[in-house]
């Protein structure tokens, strides 16, 4: 990936699922810090600690299943901050994301939904309403986790 960044084949390279230790391994001998590690972030699993870390490094945070694939929209304190603003809880998810600096690709097929979530981007959350969706961190995984996936392992 180094090499097709120095030939300008790609404009930048990154990770997707690095923890602590695969980015460790990966920081002891690369030249070119990845530009983002692409993580399942979302309100009900965060992941602060490696999110945090990888801000230290300079390394950008993208949230995948950012909505926690619509499971987390749900949530009491979610509703509440969308009834607040006349925001949709999609919204208010995104927002509470782009509000900490994380990158989100949400998915929909629907053109409706893509509108409505590219609109978050305007919608501005008081801090207690972020803190508010930051409680609701239960460290449930959706995905597969990277320490025991075949493909991850060190
Ligand atoms: N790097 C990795 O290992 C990895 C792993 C998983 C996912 N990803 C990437 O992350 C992207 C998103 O993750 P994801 O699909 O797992 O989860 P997600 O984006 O959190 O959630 C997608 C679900 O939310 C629904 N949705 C989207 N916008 C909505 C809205 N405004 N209101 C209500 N529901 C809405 C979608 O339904 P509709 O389509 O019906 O709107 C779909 O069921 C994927 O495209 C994938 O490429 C990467």
């Amino acid at each position: 990936m180094e090499k097709l960044l120095a030939n300008e084949l790609v404009r930048s390279i990154g990770v997707s699922n690095f923890l602590p230790e695969h980015l460790e391994t990966l920081l002891a001998s690369a030249e070119v810090t990845p530009a983002v590690n692409q993580i399942e972030l979302h309100p009900t699993f965060q992941q602060r600690e490696l999110a945090s870390l990888c801000r230290e490094k300079g390394i950008a945070v993208e949230a995948y299943s950012p909505l926690g694939q619509g499971a987390d929209l749900t949530a009491d304190a979610v509703q509440a901050v969308a009834a607040a603003h006349g925001a949709t809880p999609a919204q208010v998810v995104l927002a509470w994301h782009l509000s900490q600096g994380t990158i989100v690709i949400p998915k929909t097929a629907n053109a409706d939904r893509m509108a409505e979530n590219f609109a978050a981007a305007a919608l501005d959350l008081t801090a207690s309403e972020v803190e508010q969706i930051s409680g609701l961190d239960s460290g449930q995984r959706i995905g597969t986790d990277p320490a025991i996936a075949a493909h991850t392992q060190l």
